[in-house]
């Protein structure tokens, strides 16, 4: 079977279905979902919060996302992968934004790269797409520039709605395949949606983006603390392997774990 590619996701669009994104950071969780028919997965530098201990996404490295982005193609047969360009691997430009995209296709053998910014990532976007190289854009809030705009909801007011508009077609004019919308009201992210011929993708974007996006670990109910409203636990796993882990240092504890059947003489 060949992999989802950005004109399959591009045709389901354009049948008006609406399809479903999911993170994802390592290979098994990766085949989890892959078995489970998710089409496109996200590598996001998300990884950060909740993967590698960080408080944002800020300091994540193109060494982390090329390692992390690997072990999910690894771990699928079918789904697109899209890895995030972390903060720091496109800001300075077009040749820098292409230089750590290509490793991520070559290295890491992602299908598509995504990187934050409407107008001001323009150019890095125009360059990549030129190269034969996949780009989902993003925009509304963009988490590396959490130290300038916090997390906040975006686009409100009409100044911030017009300038979401043009960021929004900024980033398809340079030739984006879909666009992330994160945290904008749901009127103005029904706008977008209807403004631009390219997927929509909301995450706290509200219902008529052409597709959704989650982080995993807040979907399946792993994130300990507080989540954001825009996100629905469809599980507990934090509680099931609080659970787990509970029993087997008691049985261990207890003296019943390992019994007879998992015992070799
Ligand atoms: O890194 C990430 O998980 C993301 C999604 C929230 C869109 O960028
Ligand atoms: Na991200």
């Amino acid at each position: 079977t060949r992999r989802i590619s950005v004109h399959d996701i591009a045709a389901a669009t354009e049948r008006g279905e609406k399809w479903p994104m999911l993170t994802a950071y390592d290979a098994m969780t990766a085949s989890v979902f892959d078995e489970a028919g998710i089409p496109v997965m996200l590598v996001g530098d998300s990884m950060g919060n909740c993967h590698l201990g960080y408080e944002t996404t800020v300091p994540v490295t193109m060494d982390e996302m090329t390692v992390l982005s690997a072990a999910v193609v690894r771990g699928t047969k079918r789904a697109l992968i899209v890895a995030d360009l972390p903060f720091g691997a496109y800001q300075e430009g077009p040749v820098q934004a292409l230089r750590n995209a290509t490793r991520l296709i070559k290295d890491a053998g992602v299908g598509a790269v995504k990187l934050e910014g409407g107008e001001r990532s323009h150019e890095q976007i125009r360059l990549l797409v030129e190269a034969g190289i996949p780009v989902m854009g993003h925009i509304g809030l963009t988490p590396q520039s959490v130290n300038a705009m916090g997390y906040r909801v975006q686009g409100r007011g009409e100044e911030a709605a017009q300038q979401l508009l043009r960021d929004a077609k900024a980033v398809q004019d340079a030739g984006a395949f879909a666009v992330v919308l994160e945290l904008v009201p749901a009127e103005l992210a029904a706008e977008v949606t209807r403004t631009l011929h390219i997927p929509t993708v909301g995450i706290g974007a509200g219902p008529e983006t052409d597709a959704q996006v989650l982080v995993y670990t807040d979907m399946v109910g792993l994130t300990g603390g507080k989540v954001p409203r825009f996100t629905k636990q469809y599980t507990n796993l934090r509680q099931v392997m609080t659970d787990a882990a509970r029993a087997y240092a008691e049985e261990v504890v207890g003296g019943t774990f390992p019994a007879a059947e998992h015992t070799f003489h």
